[in-house]
């Protein structure tokens, strides 16, 4: 299957990009793996004609509407963030309503839709940031609690407004389990994703996204870390360390969606080119816009 997929490939200046969160064998023959900031960006400055897109539904959507005029092809269409959906209809109006100089920010876990009505986008890397480069006091965050809830965090001087959404996969992480975990491994770093729940990012020594996990794995000069965020992360973790030691709290946290990226399925879309991603051209329209901004602010 991999020798297929490598000429399938070439022939048809293909590249493939995958999430962390990606099966082991799906980011082994990735072109590109990162967190969605990167791949949003190596999607825009991409050179190939057809994108696959090994994630769930907002990162094939956020490629296609950067990139037009590519192909991108999705292993399984059905790939979906359940998060991405979890704004109330007319709750973003309510908000504009309420304040006239509201920002709304909009993490990119989210469809295009809520992009359209959204100022800039935001990824779990470079949140703070942009938040903190917007001129706006008010802020209405949509659509993670714990996200938004670490950013206001970081940003005390602004009020921000958290929405009801979060990630079911973070939020079934318990500080029950991870307190279990550091029982056992005493000297064990914590790493969280920020869209733990609150009393689990108490327990953290960082939090960051996918990749600043990574990265901070390899920086540490710990040998033991207990990994709050869903397994996939654990095979680069481990690669690039291989004398260091990851734990996961138990059940460990799987996305089932990010695992419908298989091997099989990617090669399939190759071969047929099916599982097209395609987006409306008004609303790609508007929703580039804070997509652009994102990309513009968080460089
Ligand atoms: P990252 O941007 O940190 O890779 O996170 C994406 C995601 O879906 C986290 O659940
Ligand atoms: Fe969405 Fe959570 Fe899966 Fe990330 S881990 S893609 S936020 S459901």
């Amino acid at each position: 299957m991999k020798k297929k997929i490598e000429i399938l490939k070439k022939e048809k200046n293909a590249c493939i990009m995958a999430h962390y969160y990606a099966p082991a064998e799906v980011q082994e023959i990735a072109d590109y793996v990162g967190d969605s900031f990167y791949l949003a960006k190596v999607a825009k400055e991409s050179k190939a004609d057809v994108i696959v897109f090994c994630g769930v539904g907002f990162m094939g959507e956020s490629a296609k509407i950067l990139c037009p005029d590519k192909t991108v092809l999705m292993p399984d269409l059905t790939a979906d963030c359940p998060m991405a959906h979890m704004v109330k209809e007319g709750k973003i109006a309510q908000m504009r309503e309420q304040y006239s100089d509201i920002a709304v920010v909009c993490y990119i876990n989210s469809t295009a839709e809520l992009k359209c009505q959204s100022d800039v986008c935001v990824t779990s890397s470079n949140a703070v940031k942009i938040v903190k480069a917007l001129p706006n006091q008010n802020i209405f965050f949509i659509p993670d609690r714990n996200l938004g809830r670490f950013v206001a965090s970081q940003v005390p001087e602004k009020n921000i407004i958290l929405n009801d959404g979060c990630c079911p996969i973070h939020a079934d992480i318990t500080s029950a389990s991870v307190k279990a975990v550091m029982e056992k491994h005493k000297e064990a770093l914590v790493l969280c994703h920020p869209e733990c729940e609150p009393e689990v990012l108490e327990l953290a020594d960082f939090s960051g996204s996918t990749a600043e996990i990574i990265d901070y794995a390899k920086a540490s000069t710990a040998s033991e870390f207990i990994i709050c965020t869903e397994d996939g992360v654990g095979f680069k973790l481990m690669s690039d360390n291989p004398e260091k030691k990851f734990y996961f709290p138990t059940p460990c946290p799987v996305c089932k969606d990010m695992k419908l990226n298989t091997l099989e399925n990617v090669l399939r879309v190759l071969e047929n080119e099916e599982n097209k991603v395609e987006v409306d051209e008004k609303v790609r329209e508007r929703a580039l816009l804070p997509l652009n901004k994102m990309l513009e602010l968080g460089k």
